[in-house]
């Protein structure tokens, strides 16, 4: 669906599909020159990364792998509370591999820096991240981010992957979500 067809929730798009397409497509190129010959190992963290590594891997020209990892970060709400639970990891080794996480949105960075932790002390050639979007005012914890698709102010957005209570992940432009959903 697109931003039309939830109008009533949204209080502003702040990003449309073909934005976030040519911005991935920037990005690809920026991976492309810099994971040449290396065969990185991307990392999707689940549910809200899905749409960003299917549209980012594809726009590689690059051969890579993808695995994928589940984390609880703060359940139905719209606040972090950097309590961090592995729900599902990987299935693949790291050691020696050139590791890039691809996130949806970077917020406090508590579940990030929880988890860039976890997979340093797994000893990859290489650790950085790409996320789609990054809220620079709400980051509690500087985390080191190498891609970054685009800054957003601090507000709950949703859209291309980015639920309320599990709902808006299938829309394809991103907005902010209008309070009166959740209040
Ligand atoms: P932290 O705060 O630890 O959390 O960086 C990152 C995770 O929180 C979720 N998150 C959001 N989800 N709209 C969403 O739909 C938002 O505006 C938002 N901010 C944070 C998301 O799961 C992310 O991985
Ligand atoms: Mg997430």
């Amino acid at each position: 669906m697109d931003a039309l067809d939830v109008a009533a929730d949204l209080s502003e798009v702040l990003f449309t599909s073909d934005q976030i397409a040519a911005r991935l497509g920037e990005i690809a190129a920026e991976i492309d020159r810099d994971y040449a010959g290396t065969n990185p190992l991307l990392v999707g963290v689940l549910n809200g990364a899905v749409m960003v590594m299917a549209d980012l891997s594809r726009a590689l020209s690059i051969d890579c792998a993808m695995d994928w990892m589940a984390v609880s970060s703060y359940g139905m709400g719209t606040h972090s509370s950097g309590v961090v639970r592995i729900l599902k990891d990987l299935s693949t080794d790291l050691v020696g591999r050139h590791v890039l996480v691809v996130e949806d949105i970077i917020d406090t960075g508590l579940t990030l820096t929880y988890l860039m932790q976890n997979l340093a002390s797994r000893n990859p050639a290489s650790l950085e991240i790409m996320t789609m979007f990054r809220k620079p005012d709400a980051m509690k914890i500087e985390v080191d981010v190498k891609y970054v698709g685009y800054d957003l102010p601090n507000q709950f957005v949703v859209g291309y992957g980015l639920d309320y209570s599990g709902r808006y992940r299938n829309l394809r432009d991103v907005g902010i979500l209008a309070p009166h959903v959740y209040s």
